[in-house]
Protein backbone atom coordinates (compact mmCIF):
# COMPACT_ATOMS: atom_id res chain seq x y z
CA UNK A 1 0.00 0.00 0.00
CA UNK A 2 3.02 2.58 1.01
CA UNK A 3 4.91 1.59 -1.73
CA UNK A 4 1.53 2.37 -4.06
CA UNK A 5 1.19 5.44 -2.73
CA UNK A 6 4.87 6.32 -3.20
CA UNK A 7 5.06 5.40 -7.00
CA UNK A 8 1.62 7.41 -7.31
CA UNK A 9 3.06 10.55 -5.65
CA UNK A 10 6.00 10.48 -7.45
CA UNK A 11 4.61 10.52 -11.11
CA UNK A 12 2.13 13.31 -9.79
CA UNK A 13 5.62 15.44 -8.56
CA UNK A 14 7.08 14.26 -11.92
CA UNK A 15 4.07 15.39 -14.10
CA UNK A 16 4.08 19.20 -12.24
CA UNK A 17 7.81 18.95 -12.31
CA UNK A 18 7.23 18.59 -16.27
CA UNK A 19 4.74 21.35 -16.79
CA UNK A 20 7.04 23.71 -14.86
CA UNK A 21 9.68 23.08 -17.20
CA UNK A 22 7.70 23.68 -20.38
CA UNK A 23 6.47 26.37 -18.77
CA UNK A 24 9.85 28.02 -18.15
CA UNK A 25 10.68 27.27 -21.66
CA UNK A 26 7.96 29.14 -22.91
CA UNK A 27 8.66 31.85 -21.19
CA UNK A 28 11.64 32.30 -22.41
CA UNK A 29 11.07 33.02 -26.02
CA UNK A 30 8.49 35.63 -25.11
CA UNK A 31 11.43 37.38 -23.65
CA UNK A 32 12.73 38.01 -27.02
CA UNK A 33 9.50 38.85 -28.66
CA UNK A 34 8.79 41.23 -25.17
CA UNK A 35 11.85 42.99 -25.56
CA UNK A 36 11.79 43.68 -29.39
CA UNK A 37 7.88 45.16 -28.41
CA UNK A 38 9.04 47.48 -26.23
CA UNK A 39 11.48 48.67 -28.64
CA UNK A 40 9.45 48.81 -31.43
CA UNK A 41 7.42 50.31 -29.54
CA UNK A 42 10.03 53.52 -28.80
CA UNK A 43 11.46 53.75 -32.33
CA UNK A 44 7.76 53.75 -33.96
CA UNK A 45 7.21 56.40 -31.48
CA UNK A 46 10.29 58.12 -32.41
CA UNK A 47 8.96 57.34 -36.38
CA UNK A 48 5.31 58.75 -35.79
CA UNK A 49 7.30 61.84 -34.15
CA UNK A 50 8.93 62.69 -37.78
CA UNK A 51 5.82 61.66 -39.61
CA UNK A 52 3.89 64.28 -37.84
CA UNK A 53 6.55 66.88 -37.97
CA UNK A 54 6.38 67.34 -34.26
CA UNK A 55 9.75 66.81 -32.11
CA UNK A 56 9.67 67.32 -28.74
CA UNK A 57 13.07 67.28 -27.52
CA UNK A 58 11.86 66.09 -24.15
CA UNK A 59 10.20 63.29 -25.67
CA UNK A 60 12.71 62.76 -27.72
CA UNK A 61 14.95 62.29 -24.90
CA UNK A 62 12.20 59.86 -23.13
CA UNK A 63 12.18 57.40 -26.01
CA UNK A 64 15.83 57.30 -26.42
CA UNK A 65 16.38 56.46 -23.26
CA UNK A 66 14.28 53.61 -22.66
CA UNK A 67 15.20 52.35 -26.22
CA UNK A 68 18.30 52.22 -24.52
CA UNK A 69 18.09 50.48 -21.39
CA UNK A 70 15.47 47.89 -22.77
CA UNK A 71 18.41 47.07 -25.31
CA UNK A 72 20.20 46.28 -22.37
CA UNK A 73 18.12 43.17 -21.84
CA UNK A 74 18.72 41.98 -25.55
CA UNK A 75 21.25 39.81 -24.85
CA UNK A 76 19.43 37.74 -22.01
CA UNK A 77 16.15 37.85 -24.33
CA UNK A 78 18.43 35.01 -26.07
CA UNK A 79 18.69 32.09 -23.71
CA UNK A 80 19.44 29.80 -26.13
CA UNK A 81 22.67 31.51 -26.52
CA UNK A 82 24.11 34.27 -28.73
CA UNK A 83 27.53 34.84 -31.02
CA UNK A 84 29.70 37.45 -30.96
CA UNK A 85 28.80 39.39 -34.12
CA UNK A 86 25.26 39.00 -31.88
CA UNK A 87 26.64 40.29 -28.88
CA UNK A 88 28.21 43.17 -31.70
CA UNK A 89 25.01 44.29 -32.99
CA UNK A 90 23.89 44.96 -29.58
CA UNK A 91 26.64 46.91 -28.92
CA UNK A 92 26.47 48.95 -31.99
CA UNK A 93 22.95 49.57 -30.98
CA UNK A 94 23.93 50.91 -27.57
CA UNK A 95 26.93 53.14 -29.49
CA UNK A 96 24.22 54.96 -31.76
CA UNK A 97 21.59 54.76 -29.29
CA UNK A 98 24.13 56.67 -26.79
CA UNK A 99 25.07 59.07 -29.62
CA UNK A 100 21.91 59.96 -30.45
CA UNK A 101 20.86 60.54 -26.85
CA UNK A 102 24.31 63.15 -26.29
CA UNK A 103 23.47 64.65 -29.72
CA UNK A 104 20.44 65.90 -27.85
CA UNK A 105 18.29 66.17 -31.08
CA UNK A 106 15.97 69.68 -31.26
CA UNK A 107 14.18 69.44 -34.15
CA UNK A 108 13.01 66.78 -36.59
CA UNK A 109 15.61 66.83 -38.87
CA UNK A 110 17.94 66.58 -35.77
CA UNK A 111 16.16 63.43 -34.68
CA UNK A 112 16.34 62.10 -38.50
CA UNK A 113 20.17 61.85 -38.75
CA UNK A 114 20.52 61.11 -34.83
CA UNK A 115 18.00 58.09 -35.55
CA UNK A 116 19.19 56.95 -39.18
CA UNK A 117 22.28 54.92 -37.77
CA UNK A 118 19.93 53.35 -35.07
CA UNK A 119 17.29 52.08 -37.16
CA UNK A 120 20.41 50.87 -39.73
CA UNK A 121 21.34 48.37 -36.56
CA UNK A 122 17.76 47.36 -36.02
CA UNK A 123 17.66 46.64 -39.65
CA UNK A 124 21.27 44.52 -40.16
CA UNK A 125 20.78 42.29 -36.85
CA UNK A 126 17.83 41.11 -37.85
CA UNK A 127 19.26 40.64 -41.56
CA UNK A 128 21.41 38.48 -39.58
CA UNK A 129 19.56 37.02 -37.26
CA UNK A 130 15.75 37.13 -37.51
C1 LIG B 1 21.26 42.12 -31.77
C2 LIG B 1 20.26 41.82 -32.76
C3 LIG B 1 19.02 42.65 -32.86
C4 LIG B 1 18.91 44.01 -32.79
C5 LIG B 1 20.02 45.05 -32.65
C6 LIG B 1 17.51 44.31 -32.95
N1 LIG B 1 16.79 43.16 -33.09
FE1 LIG B 1 14.74 43.04 -33.28
N2 LIG B 1 14.90 41.00 -33.43
C7 LIG B 1 16.07 40.28 -33.33
C8 LIG B 1 15.75 38.87 -33.43
C9 LIG B 1 16.75 37.73 -33.36
C10 LIG B 1 14.35 38.79 -33.60
C11 LIG B 1 13.50 37.52 -33.69
C12 LIG B 1 13.11 37.21 -32.24
C13 LIG B 1 12.26 36.02 -32.03
O1 LIG B 1 11.61 35.56 -32.96
O2 LIG B 1 12.23 35.54 -30.85
C14 LIG B 1 13.85 40.15 -33.60
C15 LIG B 1 12.51 40.47 -33.72
C16 LIG B 1 12.02 41.77 -33.72
C17 LIG B 1 10.61 42.11 -33.83
C18 LIG B 1 9.47 41.11 -33.97
C19 LIG B 1 9.09 40.68 -32.57
C20 LIG B 1 8.20 39.48 -32.50
O3 LIG B 1 7.36 39.42 -31.59
O4 LIG B 1 8.36 38.57 -33.33
C21 LIG B 1 10.51 43.47 -33.77
C22 LIG B 1 9.26 44.32 -33.83
C23 LIG B 1 11.86 43.99 -33.60
N3 LIG B 1 12.74 42.93 -33.58
C24 LIG B 1 12.19 45.32 -33.47
C25 LIG B 1 13.49 45.81 -33.33
C26 LIG B 1 13.84 47.22 -33.31
C27 LIG B 1 12.85 48.38 -33.43
C28 LIG B 1 15.20 47.29 -33.17
C29 LIG B 1 16.07 48.50 -33.11
C30 LIG B 1 15.75 49.56 -32.20
C31 LIG B 1 15.68 45.91 -33.10
N4 LIG B 1 14.63 45.06 -33.21
C32 LIG B 1 17.01 45.59 -32.96
C33 LIG B 1 17.34 40.78 -33.16
C34 LIG B 1 17.68 42.12 -33.04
Amino acid sequence: MRAALLIVLGLVIGVIGTVVGLNAQRQQQPMSHAVMAVMAHHAGALSQSMKNRQCDAAQTQQHLTRLLQTSADIKDAFPGGVDQPFLDEIAKLQATTEAALKAAPADCAALASAFKPIGETCQSCHQQYR
